[in-house]
Formats: C-alpha cells, structure tokens, sequence
C-alpha cells in the first residue's frame, strides 16, 4: 500500500518499533522511551509481544497504537543460517516488512552494506548492489519493496553498542572473549565502518521525524578491519591486545561470502544535516566502557584499574568520508 505520507515532512509523535528487543530496537527505545515496542522470543520489561510474520496480528496492534511512524529492525540477519536456510531466510526477513508494509503507515526498514560485493567499500546511497549472498539478496528485495512503497531504508554496517543480556554484538562478545583469557580470532581482511547503534538510533529518529521516504546510509566515520576494531576494543577496556588474533576470511570457512572492503558514506545524511551521525569507534566504546563500568561490583573495578588506561593516540580507523 502507498504510505501516506510520502513526501512530507512533519514531528512525529507516535512511534512503534517492531523488533524492539534486538540490538538495534533496544537503541531505537532508549533513544525514545515514549515509543511503543515490540519483542517476538526476548521479553524485555515494557515490550508487546508480536510476531510480525503474522499480518493481522501486527494490524490489530497497529490499530490500537495508531503509530505516526513504524520503525522496523525485526530480521533474522544471521548471515551464514540464510546462507544455509535461503528459503526460511526470505520469509523471516520478508514477512514481518510485508505485514507493517501493509498498514500504510510510514515505515523504516534497515538495510546492510551486504548489498554490495565489497569491491570498493566505503559506498555511497548511489552505488550499484551487487550482493554476494542470500542475506544480501534478502536485502536488496527489503529495500525495493520498502521504496517502491514510499517507505525509508536506512543502510547500515557493524553495529555495536549496549545490548540486554546475551549481547551477542561484536565488542560485547570480544570483551567476553578477551576478558576470559582469549584468544579472540578475527578476520583481517574484512573492513567496514562500525556503527555505534545508539548514533544509529538518534540518527533513524531524525530521518523518520523529517519524513519523505528514500535510503540514507548511516555508518561510522572510521574505516576499520575487524582485526583494527578487536585490538581497539581491548586498548579501551583494558584488555589484552595480543590475545586479538588475525586470521583471513577464506580461511575461516564460512558459507555466506562476506563484502571485503565494505562501510558506508553517509552523503545524504551530511548533506541534509550538516553533521556526521555517528560517533568515531574509540568514542563510543569509551562510551561503552564508562556504561560497563557503572554496572560493574566494586570488586571487578578495582580489579579492572590495576590493568590500567588504554593508551590514547593508536587505533583510530581510516576516514571513510
Ligand atoms: N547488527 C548489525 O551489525 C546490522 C548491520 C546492518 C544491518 N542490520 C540490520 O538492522 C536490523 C536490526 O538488526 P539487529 O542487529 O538489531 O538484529 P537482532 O538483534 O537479531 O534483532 C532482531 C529483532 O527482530 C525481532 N524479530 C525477528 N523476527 C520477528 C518477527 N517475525 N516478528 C517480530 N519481531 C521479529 C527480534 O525479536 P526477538 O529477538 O524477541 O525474537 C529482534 O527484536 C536488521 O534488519 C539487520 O539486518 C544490522
């Protein structure tokens, strides 16, 4: 259905994110805790229970929220399962957009720098996809049925950040990895522009209040390999830089191939706001590590201070603008 209000940007007042318990919904709700949210298997305290395959259902619900607004980051984005499941993938990752397609509310869809072959990454809004595997394929269908529906897309790549337990985002993990003795193996010759979700987050607000639909890229400002950014993680937290370990993506012989040199330039985004979205990675794991600390015993801190502070000039990624 045509969204009504393509075309026309106005304050948002409503919002309703569908797939509020993963790591991209949690910061889409800290970020605007007035927001109606939703989880499908992760009952987080505050969150409607939904599963959005289910059209009518997610109609009800949006009949009684009466959003201005539908932000939706439910997915199943784990890469090498739609590798091996290309089928069950398209309908997980399908069927909850079609559903909030269907109400004719504005929607927000999210999109991957895995719609590109990883040739000539950090890309631009412009660039020609080209994606290498089902999960990008899934993307690139996602994003024409959300255009084509005068929806927005909002690409994406690496996100990081707070996560309610499991946290299963990278840097979580790799503080997991590396506080327990390591080693953290990592590909070095996968590059991308890390996300710091909750700029994501303050970032798909702006978009979404300003309204008209279309795709904006929303990526960090720095260009690291995962190698750069695990070796990152442990200067800023503490940890051990040596247990970070680089190995090739050929070697780690995963199903789905990855975009090499992916990471996204936000042009649109600059050009409309006049500022970067996101944070550079050092600040926002510093970020990070503040927040962990603050939830941390007493003990464990003390204990985390005798390793003493990252040192600060090493690290910073490449410029991808
Ligand atoms: N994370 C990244 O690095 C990254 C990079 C590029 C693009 N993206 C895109 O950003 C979006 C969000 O990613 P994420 O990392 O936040 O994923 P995530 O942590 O796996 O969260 C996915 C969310 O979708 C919900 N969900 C799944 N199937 C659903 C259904 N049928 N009905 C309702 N909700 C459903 C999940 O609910 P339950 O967990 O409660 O079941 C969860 O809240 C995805 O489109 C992803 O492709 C992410």
């Amino acid at each position: 259905m045509e969204q009504r209000q393509a075309g026309v940007a106005r304050a948002v007042v409503r919002v309703l994110v569908i797939g509020a318990s993963g790591l991209v919904g949690q910061a889409l709700m800290r970020a605007a805790p007035a927001a109606t949210g939703t989880y499908r298997t992760r009952a987080l305290p505050g969150l409607r229970r939904l599963d959005a395959a289910d059209a009518a259902a997610t109609a009800r619900l949006v009949e009684e929220v009466a959003p201005d607004v539908i932000l939706c980051p439910a997915a199943q984005p784990d890469v090498e399962w739609c590798e091996r499941h290309p089928d069950e993938a398209r309908d997980a990752n399908l069927a909850p957009l079609r559903s909030v397609l269907r109400t004719g509310v504005p929607v927000v869809a999210f999109s991957s720098d895995y719609v590109f072959d990883g040739r000539a990454g950090p890309y631009a809004e412009d660039a020609r996809r080209s994606p290498l595997s089902v999960y990008g394929a899934i993307k690139v269908a996602l994003e024409d049925e959300t255009l084509a529906a005068g929806g927005t897309v909002v690409r994406t790549t690496g996100v990081f950040g707070g996560e309610a337990p499991p946290g299963k985002n990278f840097v979580l993990r790799a503080v997991r990895t590396l506080t327990a003795g390591g080693p953290l193996v990592v590909p070095a010759d996968q590059i991308a522009t890390p996300t710091y979700a909750d700029d994501l987050a303050r970032a798909t607000h702006r978009v979404a209040e300003r309204g008209g639909g279309g795709l904006w890229h929303v990526g960090g400002p720095d260009l690291l390999s995962r190698l750069e950014l695990g070796r990152l993680v442990a200067e800023v937290f503490g940890l051990d830089p040596s247990l970070v370990r680089g190995t090739s993506t050929a070697a780690l012989g995963q199903a789905a191939a990855r975009p090499l040199r992916g990471g996204l330039r936000n042009t649109r985004y600059r050009d409309t706001f006049g500022a970067d979205p996101v944070r550079p990675v050092r600040a926002a794991l510093e970020q990070m590590r503040r927040a962990t600390r603050d939830s941390l015993p007493r003990s464990e801190l003390d204990e985390r201070s005798r390793d003493g502070e990252a040192p600060a000039a090493e690290g910073e990624g490449r410029r991808a603008r």
